[in-house]
């Protein structure tokens, strides 16, 4: 069968988190499942020398106020459909922002990318018609429901949750100028707290719903984590499926970073560990941690400053990379100047050093207060740097805590705590340093970690049946 995914991130083209690693993947784990899949994304500024040369295949003459045109070409053995329409994509910044902040046309600069989706969907390009479209979070929320309201013409969609957080919200008025029908604005359809939600109008249109996780999925129910949309999801549990992320093994790959290190020997991850701890000017005794992310309240990094200082007593030391909000980025270089040859920050979004952390560290921490799946615990234990997780949507679902119960049973993965706050994060943080002290228990839970399945075998599979039981 033939897939159009429609989304606003993928790899290796544009990233600013997660879902580009996981719209970047589908298309090879879906082909090796018989898929053809196909991604089309905005051509933002930094694309359109990419797509130098690749050929039209769609042109579009009224396109909020200027022209649009598809272009298709390869990536990476991708392939990829870029909508160039230099009036919504041509700007200086990111995806979503610019200099002056968010671009305050949003709402239209995607209701764009979703109208030509559910046209190529529709219609097809030249002699490839899709059987499925595939939309991902708000951003292509709009592209189900063109499909329901100007016609689907055979095609199924499914709508994929990467994060209920960003809703896509518009004001009412721009009802007429996103092309939607009077008859939509609609609490049973996409109406939301007055105005419009792109995510709303996807999730109750589409054919079939997923999130990343399936614990995501029990958790978006409920009033905690639905975020205002628990309502819809729980009105549309029938269609609802978690699918778990899976991580791109080649690129994530222990044997590929340094000799000697792989599920049989840990050799190299000493030598990495050595050599990380010169980089950053570190001296640490116990555990290694580090932290990869986002800096932002999802992700409870404010819990850090409350429990990092006992870890480091304790004989531990911390690494973090990222950016985010200033007071968080400002908490982490406190943290670094309070603990010098101890903790190390490095404020910034770096690729090839987050191999080299992975490679090195010990433990990697994920204490989020929501996480619709995670990638960077599925790194950890790829690595055998054992991931400390708080139990929440795929955290819960990939990482297996270390218990009496698990250890006995030879599956502990790693460490997880719940609730998310301070206190149960430090009593996690002082277990791992326990279990740090027993090397024999240690190399056993990072064997396991290591055995455990973290590729896009499984849900491939998923997804593929999915799309059969839609499009058959
Ligand atoms: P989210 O999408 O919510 O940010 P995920 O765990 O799904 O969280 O994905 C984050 C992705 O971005 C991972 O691939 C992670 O390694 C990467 N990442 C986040 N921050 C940085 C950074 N500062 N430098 C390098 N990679 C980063
Ligand atoms: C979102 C979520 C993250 C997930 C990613 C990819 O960014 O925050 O948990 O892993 O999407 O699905």
């Amino acid at each position: 069968g033939r897939v159009l995914s429609v989304a606003s991130e993928c790899v290796p083209l544009v990233k600013t988190g997660g879902l580009a690693d996981v719209v970047g993947a589908l298309p090879e784990a879906l082909a090796a499942k018989g898929w053809e899949m196909r991604v089309l994304l905005p051509a933002y500024r930094s694309l359109r020398a990419e797509a130098e040369g690749w050929p039209v295949v769609w042109e579009e003459g009224d396109l909020w106020g200027g022209q649009g045109r598809v272009l298709a070409g390869e990536v990476g053995g991708k392939s990829v459909l870029l909508l160039d329409a230099p009036h919504l994509y041509d700007r200086e910044g990111g995806p979503y922002a610019g200099p002056q902040g968010e671009f305050p046309d949003n709402a239209i600069r995607f209701a764009a990318l979703s109208w030509i989706a559910a046209r190529i969907a529709r219609e097809g390009l030249a002699g490839w018609k899709p059987d499925m479209l595939h939309a991902h979070d708000w951003q292509a929320g709009l592209a189900p429901a063109y499909l329901a309201y100007y016609g689907a013409g055979g095609v199924k969609s499914v709508m994929t949750i990467h994060n209920i957080a960003f809703q896509g919200w518009a004001p009412g008025h721009m009802l007429g100028i996103l092309r939607l029908p009077a008859h939509a604005f609609h609490p049973e359809a996409l109406e939301y707290y007055g105005g419009i939600s792109s995510l709303k109008a996807g999730l109750m249109t589409a054919d079939w719903i997923t999130t990343v996780s399936p614990s995501y999925a029990a958790e978006l129910m409920r009033p905690e984590f639905g975020m205002g949309l628990e309502g819809v999801m729980a009105a549309r549990g029938r269609v609802v499926s978690g699918i778990l992320n899976g991580v791109d093994t080649t690129i994530w790959n222990p044997a590929r970073e340094e000799p000697g290190f792989g599920p049989k020997t840990m050799a190299g991850k000493a030598a990495a560990r050595a050599r990380l701890c010169q980089e950053f000017g570190l001296e640490v005794p116990g555990p290694l941690a580090i932290v990869i992310s986002r800096l932002t309240d999802q992700k409870g990094i404010d819990l850090l400053p409350a429990v990092i200082p006992d870890f480091i007593l304790g004989g531990g030391g911390l690494i973090v990379l990222g950016s985010g909000e200033p007071g968080m980025e400002a908490a982490m270089r406190n943290l670094a100047a309070r603990f010098p040859g101890r903790v190390a920050v490095r404020i910034g979004y770096d690729e090839a050093l987050s191999h080299r952390l992975f490679s090195g560290a010990d433990a990697v921490l994920v204490p989020s207060r929501f996480e619709p799946c995670g990638l960077t615990q599925m790194y950890g234990l790829r690595y055998g740097t054992l991931p400390v997780v708080s139990l929440v949507g795929g955290l819960a679902d990939t990482v297996i805590g270390a218990s009496p119960a698990t250890l006995a049973a030879g599956a502990a993965t790693g460490v997880t705590f719940h609730p998310v706050d301070a206190m149960a994060f430090g009593q996690a943080l002082e277990r791992l340093q326990a279990l740090y002290r027993q090397p024999k228990l240690w190399a056993k839970l990072r064997a396991n970690a290591m055995a455990h399945p973290v590729g896009w075998e499984a849900s491939a599979a998923a997804y593929a049946g999915l799309y059969e039981r839609l499009a058959g």
